[in-house]
């Protein structure tokens, strides 16, 4: 039975998948990586995404995890073929779980996906649900702000109430019943969220990717026979506000370990 897992994200919006897997599963002990000092990834190209993924992953594997959660869908839009074809453990992304879990959610068929530039340009999620559901119809858009804004406390603020309304607009001029929060950021976003699309059904990443380690690798859920998991967390940068939005978000206090990028790099 797996017990240590490695997630990674630009930054802290990882942690709405910690988060709920903490939440669903315990025992498990996982260890975090948010690359502050490179994010955000979503404007960056292909090479660049992959070039910092495989850089975090092999991190990871120091740390002897025995799965990888790409707890970004920059990421896993963009690097997963990659990680899971050089990897020796498991590698779970994103788009997988989001794709299937708006699938069996929306009615109508029409979804709705947000998303960084990269996740929404790379079609991932449309070819997931295309593949689940070929009558479905995606309605994608590319929320560039969403990230900066959550990265800096301001995920409530009536600043990003504005930008989501205008994000949204087009998105639901075409009446999806579901939203793919197709970044793991914007779970923070939820409560603006639904004020600008109310009555839409959202996915988030950490629900989908928690069911998803139920139905495909018999990740048990509750407290189970072990002692209970722990969540070490590392930052490429420990200067952001990302300990501030981190406690926040996981309502505790928490300690960061810094990872200078040096050290990454050189391994
Ligand atoms: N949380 C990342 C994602 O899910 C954010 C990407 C970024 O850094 O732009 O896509």
């Amino acid at each position: 039975m797996i017990k240590n897992i490695g997630l990674f994200d630009s930054g802290v919006g990882g942690l709405t998948v910690a988060k709920e897997l903490m939440r669903a599963f315990p025992w498990l002990n996982i260890f975090y990586f948010g690359d502050t000092a490179r994010l955000p990834y979503g404007n960056k190209s292909p090479r660049t995404i992959t070039a910092y993924s495989k850089e975090i992953a092999s991190f990871l594997l120091g740390k002897n995890v025995e799965m990888l959660v790409v707890a970004c869908n920059t990421s896993s839009s963009i690097a997963l073929g990659e990680l899971e074809r050089e990897l020796p453990v498991p590698v779970v992304g994103m788009i997988k779980p989001g794709a299937k879990s708006a699938a069996e959610r929306s009615e109508s068929g029409r979804i709705g996906l947000i998303g960084t530039r990269a996740t929404v340009a790379s079609g991932a999620y449309e070819k997931e649900i295309r593949a689940l559901n070929p009558s479905a119809t995606v309605f994608s858009k590319a929320c560039p702000l969403f990230v900066p804004l959550v990265e800096e406390g301001f995920a409530e603020d009536p600043v990003a109430e504005m930008v989501a309304a205008r994000y949204l607009a087009p998105v639901l001029e075409n009446g999806p019943d579901t939203l793919i929060l197709g970044c793991t950021h914007y779970p923070m976003l939820i409560p603006v969220l639904r004020k600008a699309a109310p009555g839409v059904s959202l996915v988030s990443s950490g629900e989908a990717t928690t069911e998803y380690l139920m139905e495909e690798h018999g990740f048990p859920r509750g407290k189970g026979p072990d002692e209970k998991g722990f969540l070490e967390i590392f930052v490429t940068d420990g200067g952001t506000h990302f300990k501030e939005v981190a406690e926040a978000l996981l309502g505790k206090k928490i300690e960061l370990e810094e990872v200078s990028l040096e050290r990454l790099v050189t391994g």
